[in-house]
């Protein structure tokens, strides 16, 4: 296995939740050099120097050039995955058993969930000094919970017609009626007292180790490789990309799986008040801000649909990528993506010159498929921009499967994006330098 499929499998086993990748990402980025911002307290930024800026379980990185950059290359991309939220309580006695209570977090293949080893991790709030709330993340490192299937015998149209009511059918069993609560379990791998936690948020997480698949490794098959895979593969880019006029970026931003609009997800205005700021520390006028903004762009980086060995007919024909085929770009026809004509030229012409192979995604047109973060992020920048991605095999099972080449193509293609600035020509037209 190569360097860099090791370091992506790390990146994936130290992430089972959306804080736990923004901790990753910092620690990896604390391990480059970069220094941490914080929005509640005044920047001195100088040339040169590398930062970042962490709201919640959302993390944006910077590097400045060694003279005021002419615009941003951004990459965004996304920390958290469809699974099994906690509720407040966290587990209940129910007849017999204990059994963890939890609900839906985004859209998942729900009966990927049963029958495999779970654990539990996130984040809890806790009881500091002087009415400090501290946050820390929490993960229980080892199989504790599972959620059984019911007996063919009990279900003998299990293969036939499957329905999975969350309330009912999800419920992972957790111990014996006089089991530990689950609070009091996490209490103790804390090291806090009970009832010095104050709040928590915390997730099922499915036990497996990333690995290799396929006749000869061609595939991976891990958890949560929508979005992890993008979240691994741009901050490596980013981490090694040389410099040019422009000033890369780098976005993980939370929640978009359920729709974007909190504090850390793109609908927020994170990045846009990161880029203000910067160019105010910087010392750029208004004028001067809207000028760089317009010389920037953002790819939205986020697993794509591999055409399926048993299910073609779900892809449309002339737009079907396949695993190691290279780096997606997607279209729709209303702009659940955020690539137009201008951004996907960019996007291709960089991976062109790059020697990166390129495919191309748009849904087959009567099924309406996903989004992602790059609209939602773009209705209030004006970056030029587009949607990209990895293909990949059952997006939002626990358990996904994409190919293990794309990594390189897409370290390749995004270190190239990353080691370009954009210009403007005198009829507006933008240009690669
Ligand atoms: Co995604």
């Amino acid at each position: 296995m190569t360097e860099e499929l090791q370091s992506f499998f790390d990146y994936i086993s130290a992430s089972p939740t959306a804080p736990h990748a923004a901790a990753e990402t910092v620690a990896r980025l604390g391990a480059a050099g970069y220094e941490a911002l914080r929005e509640d307290t005044p920047w001195q930024l100088v040339m040169g120097g590398k930062y970042y800026v962490v709201r919640g379980a959302a993390v944006i990185a910077f590097r400045l050039p060694s003279e005021l950059p002419c615009g941003a290359m951004m990459v965004a991309a996304h920390g958290d995955s469809p699974s099994f939220a906690l509720t407040p309580s966290g587990s209940a006695v129910s007849g017999k058993y204990t059994r963890l209570t939890v609900e839906k977090y985004g859209g998942m293949l729900s009966a990927t969930w049963l029958d495999r080893p779970l654990s539990v991790a996130g984040v809890i709030a806790v009881r500091g000094a002087n009415g400090a709330v501290e946050t820390k993340p929490v993960k229980l490192d080892r199989d504790m919970a599972v959620i059984p299937s019911v007996a063919i015998h009990m279900n003998r149209n299990a293969n036939e017609n499957a329905s999975y009511n969350p309330a009912v059918d999800m419920q992972p069993l957790w111990g014996g009626k006089d089991a530990a609560s689950l609070l009091a379990v996490i209490a103790d791998e804390a090291g806090v007292a009970a009832e010095d936690i104050l709040s928590h948020r915390l997730w099922l997480y499915n036990r497996q180790a990333p690995t290799l698949l396929g006749a000869e490794g061609e595939f991976i098959g891990s958890a949560r490789l929508d979005d992890l895979a993008c979240a691994f593969t741009a901050l490596e880019a980013f981490l090694k990309a040389t410099e040019t006029a422009a000033m890369p970026l780098y976005a993980l931003f939370d929640n978009e799986e359920v729709g974007s609009a909190t504090r850390g997800g793109a609908g927020s205005d994170f990045l846009d008040n990161v880029l203000r700021r910067i160019c105010e520390v910087l010392g750029m006028n208004e004028e001067e801000r809207q000028c760089f903004e317009a010389r920037s762009f953002l790819v939205s980086a986020d697993n794509a649909h591999a055409v399926h060995p048993n299910h073609p007919e779900y892809a449309d024909p002339q737009h079907a990528p396949e695993m190691n085929g290279g780096v997606v770009v997607k279209y729709n026809a209303n702009c659940r993506y955020v690539t137009d004509a201008e951004g996907g030229a960019v996007f291709a012409e960089i991976c062109r010159r790059a020697g990166v192979p390129t495919q191309v995604y748009c849904n087959r047109p009567d099924i309406p498929g996903g989004s992602t973060l790059g609209c939602i992020a773009v209705s209030h920048m004006g970056v030029r921009a587009a949607d990209i991605g990895l293909a990949q095999l059952a997006m939002h099972s626990c358990f996904e499967t994409m190919g293990s080449r794309d990594i390189a193509f897409m370290i390749r293609a995004l270190t190239a994006f990353y080691g370009t600035a954009l210009g403007v020509d005198d009829r507006g037209n933008v240009c690669l330098i």
